[in-house]
């Protein structure tokens, strides 16, 4: 284990031992806001009107035309919850600084944070076209990019 990672720890179990409500880990060399990631929020919104739109399918008492058209409403607030993930992308930029990554580690962190931006674009696109099935492949597509990217500095592990 080297140095860094054994701080990491002592400080982990020390700030467990402190808090009894379970907090968000906070990024080493990263000033806690004490607030959420701002693309974090956007995310759970995203997939929970994912989620309502779903069970839409267990309404028994509805009539489809109904149903077609709250589905379509869902695909709206998707689009505009996917318009602002796509804008929380500059935030996650202004981060980098701070992350000490390596070059190439930096280079990759942008990539990843402009295939953020592009999925939500294309996340939109698909919602407003009413897409559901492409929104839903483009969800999974985008959780592969979080991981990706939080990777990169793994103290937030997954
Ligand atoms: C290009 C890099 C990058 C991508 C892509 C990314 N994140 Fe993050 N994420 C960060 C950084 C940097 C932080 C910490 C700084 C902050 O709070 O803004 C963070 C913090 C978070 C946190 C807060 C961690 C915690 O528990 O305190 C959550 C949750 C999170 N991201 C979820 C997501 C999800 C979900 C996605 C995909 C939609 C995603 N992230 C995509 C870089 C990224």
């Amino acid at each position: 284990m080297t140095l860094q990672n054994l701080t990491i720890v002592i400080v982990a179990t020390l700030l467990s031992a402190c808090t009894s409500t379970s907090q968000p880990a906070t990024l080493a060399g990263l000033p806690d806001t004490g607030q959420p990631a701002l693309h974090a929020v956007s995310d759970t919104r995203l997939r929970a009107l994912m989620d309502q739109m779903n069970s839409l399918i267990f309404e028994r008492f509805m009539a489809e035309p109904d149903i077609d058209r709250e589905r379509r409403n869902y695909a709206l607030k998707i689009a505009d919850a996917a318009d602002e993930l796509g804008a929380t992308v500059d935030v996650i930029l202004s981060r980098l600084p701070a992350l000490n990554l390596k070059p190439d580690e930096q280079t990759a962190f942008r990539a990843l944070a402009v295939k953020l931006r592009d999925q939500a674009g294309t996340l939109k696109a698909q919602a407003k076209l009413n897409r559901i099935d492409s929104i839903e492949q483009t969800l999974d597509q985008t959780s592969a990019t979080c991981s990706s990217c939080h990777a990169l500095f793994r103290k937030l592990g997954h």
